[in-house]
This record gives C-alpha cells, sequence and structure tokens, in this order.
C-alpha cells in the first residue's frame, strides 16, 4: 500500500513541479498570463492534495488533519474572498500580504524544524537560513502593507545613525540563531526570532510607499529563498517529498521575484540598493524654478483637435486606474478610429503602482494587445504624433528625469513632450508618487484638461460623438 502511494504522491509532485513551470512561463506575457495563473494555481492544488494524501497515508507522524483542513478552508476561503472584491489600485497591499503568509509560513516552518532537529547541524543550519529570510520577509511585508493601505505614514521615516542601528539589531539576531545552533540551545531562538521581525519592520520604515512594490517583489523573492531553504531541511524527514516540491517551487519563485525587482528598479534607473536605503522621497527638491505656464483647455476643444489628428498616442498613469476610467478610454479609441485616426497606447513599465497595471486594466477594457506598445517599441513615434493624452499619468512623463540633480534623474520616461500637442488630463495640481513639479505641464505644446480622467474622457466621447 505505502510503495503504491509513495508512487503516486512521487508522480503528483513531478506533475505540479511541471505545470508550475508552465504557468510561470506564461505568465511572462499579458496575452497568456491568465492561463499562466490558473495553471500555477492547478498546480499549487495538486502540491496541496498530494502532500495531503501523503500525511493521511503515509506514516510521517503527523495525525492532526482536522486542524490542516481547517487552515486550508479558512485560508483559502479568505484569500479567495478578498481577491474577487480588491480594487485593482490596491493590488500591491494584498501582494504584500499574500506574500508576507509565505514568508511567515516559511519562518513558522523552520522554527518547528529548529525545535525538533536542533542538535542535527545541516538541518539547523538550514532552518536559521530560512527562519532569518522568512521572518524579515513577514515582518517587512506588514510595514509595506500598512504604508500602501494609507494606515501608516507613507513617507520614508528616517532617524539618525538609523543604518548602523539596523545592522546591529541584524548581527545581534544572527548571533543568538548561530548561538542556539552552536550550543543547542533552544532558549536562544526566542531573541533570535524577535530581533530578526524587528529588522525586517526597521528595514522596511525608510522606504517611501512609491518604492514598496520593488521592496515587495523583493520580499517576495526572499520568501521563494525561504521556502526552498525549508525544503532543503524537510528533505530527510517524514515529509521528503514534499521538500523537494518545496526546493522547486521556492527557487521559481526567488528567481522571478528576483528578475521583476531587478525589473522595476531599471526602469527608474535606480538601483536595489538606492531603493532600499536611499529613503526616497524623504526630502523635496528645492531652487528649481520651471519656466512657461500651466494653460488649460476644454474637453470640447480637445475632441477637435484629435478629430483633425492622423495619429493620436494615448499615455495612461495611475489616475486612469483612480479613476476606472479605462472603459471610457476604449470608447474613445473605438471613435477616433471610426473617424480615421490611427490610436496607439504608450505603456511605461512603472505606469500605475504594480507591474503589468495599466496593460491589465487596458486588456480588461477589451483593447487589444497589438495597440499597446513599450516605452522601447514608441519613443520615436512620439514627434509623428499629432496629439498625445495623458490620463492620470504624471512621473513616468516628467522631463525633469532629465535633468542632473532631479529626484527622478535618469529615469527612462516616455517623451511624448516631443508631440505636436500634448493633453494631459488630472484634477489639479497634485504630484505624482516621486512628489515633484511636472515641468511637461508647463510647456509650450501642454495643456491641461482638469478633471476626474473619468469624466473628462467622458466628455471627449460625447464631444466626438455629436461631430
Ligand atoms: P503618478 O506619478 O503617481 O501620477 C498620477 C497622477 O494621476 C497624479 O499626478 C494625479 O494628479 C493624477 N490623478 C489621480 N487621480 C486621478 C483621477 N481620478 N483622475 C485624473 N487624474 C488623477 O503616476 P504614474 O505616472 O503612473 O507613475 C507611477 C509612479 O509609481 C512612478 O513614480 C513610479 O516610479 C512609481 N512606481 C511604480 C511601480 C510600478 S511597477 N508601476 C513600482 C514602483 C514605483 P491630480 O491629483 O492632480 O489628479
Amino acid at each position: 500500500m505505502n510503495d503504491w502511494v509513495s508512487s503516486v504522491v512521487d508522480a503528483g509532485y513531478v506533475v505540479a513541479v511541471i505545470v508550475f513551470i508552465l504557468g510561470l512561463r506564461a505568465m511572462s506575457s499579458p496575452e497568456t498570463a491568465r492561463r499562466g495563473i490558473v495553471q500555477a494555481g492547478i498546480a499549487m492544488l495538486v502540491a496541496v492534495a498530494i502532500t495531503f494524501l501523503s500525511l493521511t497515508t503515509l506514516n510521517t507522524g503527523i495525525t492532526n488533519f482536522a486542524l490542516i483542513a481547517l487552515g486550508v478552508v479558512v485560508g483559502g476561503g479568505l484569500g479567495w474572498y478578498w481577491a474577487r472584491v480588491v480594487q485593482m489600485t490596491s493590488m500591491p497591499q494584498m501582494v504584500a500580504v499574500f506574500n508576507g503568509m509565505g514568508g511567515g509560513a516559511a519562518g513558522a516552518i523552520a522554527a518547528v524544524e529548529l525545535l525538533t532537529s536542533l542538535g542535527n547541524p545541516t538541518t539547523a543550519g538550514l532552518s536559521i537560513a530560512g527562519a532569518v529570510i522568512g521572518s524579515i520577509s513577514i515582518a517587512g511585508s506588514v510595514i509595506a502593507f500598512l504604508k500602501l493601505q494609507g494606515w501608516m505614514r507613507s513617507k520614508p521615516l528616517v532617524f539618525p545613525a538609523q543604518q548602523p542601528i539596523n545592522i546591529g539589531v541584524l548581527v545581534v539576531g544572527l548571533t543568538f540563531g548561530v548561538l542556539a545552533v552552536v550550543q543547542v540551545h533552544t532558549l536562544w531562538l526566542l531573541p533570535f526570532f524577535v530581533l530578526l521581525l524587528a529588522f525586517g519592520v526597521l528595514m522596511a520604515l525608510p522606504i517611501g510607499g512609491a518604492d514598496m512594490p520593488v521592496v515587495i517583489s523583493l520580499f517576495n523573492a526572499l520568501t521563494g529563498v525561504a521556502v526552498a531553504l525549508d525544503g532543503f531541511a524537510l528533505v530527510n524527514g517524514p515529509l521528503g517529498d514534499a521538500g523537494y516540491a518545496m526546493v522547486i517551487a521556492g527557487t521559481l519563485v526567488g528567481a522571478a521575484g528576483s528578475l521583476l525587482t531587478l525589473l522595476m528598479a531599471r526602469a527608474m534607473n535606480r538601483s536595489v540598493g538606492n531603493v532600499l536605503f536611499g529613503a526616497f522621497g524623504a526630502t523635496e527638491e528645492t531652487g528649481v524654478t520651471i519656466q512657461g505656464q500651466l494653460k488649460s483647455i476644454e474637453a470640447d476643444d480637445v475632441a477637435v483637435m484629435m478629430s483633425y489628428a492622423n495619429e493620436v498616442i494615448i499615455a495612461p498613469g495611475y489616475g486612469m486606474a483612480v479613476a476606472q476610467a479605462q472603459q471610457k478610454v476604449k470608447e474613445l479609441a473605438d471613435l477616433l478610429e471610426g473617424k480615421g485616426v490611427t490610436v496607439k497606447f504608450a505603456i511605461h513599465p512603472v505606469a500605475g503602482r504594480m507591474p503589468g497595471h495599466m496593460n491589465v486594466l487596458l486588456a480588461e477594457a477589451g483593447i487589444s494587445y497589438d495597440k499597446l506598445f513599450d516605452r522601447d517599441e514608441i519613443d520615436d513615434e512620439f514627434p509623428n504624433a499629432d496629439v498625445v493624452l495623458v490620463i492620470g499619468a504624471n512621473d513616468v512623463v516628467n522631463p525633469a528625469a532629465r535633468r542632473a540633480g532631479s529626484p527622478l534623474q535618469g529615469m527612462p520616461i516616455l517623451d511624448v513632450d516631443r508631440a505636436k500637442n500634448v493633453i494631459v488630463v488630472k484634477r489639479g495640481q497634485g504630484k505624482g508618487f516621486a512628489g515633484i513639479e511636472n515641468e511637461l505641464f508647463y510647456r509650450d505644446n501642454c495643456r491641461m484638461l482638469y478633471g476626474d480622467a473619468q469624466a473628462e474622457v467622458g466628455k471627449l466621447v460625447q464631444a466626438l460623438k455629436k461631430r
């Protein structure tokens, strides 16, 4: 019986891992991303079912199945409900919480392994490493959630000697971990965990809300590494096969999270070190005078301008997401195309608040992917555009990025200012996430269409319908 179950369990984990890898691959393109999510979900379901099967039939020494089932039902139910009701703009904080749970679970598994196998140096060493990374990840993710949710000041919290204090807490915490393993003494585990959790909090405090998506992605990568380390620690125990699955899944998450972290940092022309330790946004830029003046325009006039255009490029940003204007934007694009105008969308990699934010919203509204262009693909096109319609974007179109000394210095932006006419839809004088003035708005070729993005794009649609 046990041999038969072992074979099914082995085969199940192999299937789960293959489907998981295929799912991850599909997630790399917006066209196949949905399928990838479903595949990865199925892989996870198979892995959980197989683990449950091995727990109930093989002699693992684990018997409290009702409690495990309760955990799966309650956790799965809450996750399902929250993911269904969450607004797209609140997605980063939800990811922070879900990811933090992963870190917490990895830390908890490491804690159990440490309490039961402290005498085995290999298992204990791996568990200590898993516990370090998992604890930092859950504590840091909680701070990320609080900042993004607005339950805590989102600006960087800085204080004197911050980095030396942080390093001190980390070093003392690690010392307790080493002592626990060397002296085989569980008492040291308590200060070890407390200090590592404190380090996770301290590490996230000087990071501003604007940089949080990058940090969440980094914590996600760390969670993956913690899970992989836990997997190594479990391999020799009664749940050895689950350990292998955790090593593979954890490594994939670690690699994907690291690449995403680098991609976002590169899109802002910042190093990961600068994101973590630079306290970006703590100080405001002073002594810069912008030439020119703000000039407003009405929706009717913009509609006339666009209906005579050959090419219109739409550059969406966070404000479009807040206003939920994507459906109206789709109507606008359809109307313009009906009048023979070429419409393209310019998507900056960090427009909005999370990777792929704009692609997901526009796809949701039914705008086809072949109309969406990355920054590299469309940048040379701006001088040919008769009108660029910037909808709720700010930092990603700010020419200050080309100026030395600007907080945005070096960030590759959409060069919309090179178009013949630029129309910016925004509610008022609100700044972007980086908290600095936008020099684009003062340029001669730029007009401001003030108002909520959904309402203003709606007015453009009405005006075009009348023409
Ligand atoms: P932001 O620079 O945040 O600007 C958004 C603008 O939208 C604001 O200036 C605001 O001006 C306007 N707005 C807000 N609500 C609106 C509404 N209902 N209707 C119309 N306009 C509205 O956005 P962005 O250009 O998309 O840049 C994204 C920022 O996030 C960058 O700084 C980027 O570095 C950062 N970030 C993004 C990511 C990812 S992965 N996306 C990761 C890390 C950091 P008003 O208040 O005047 O309306």
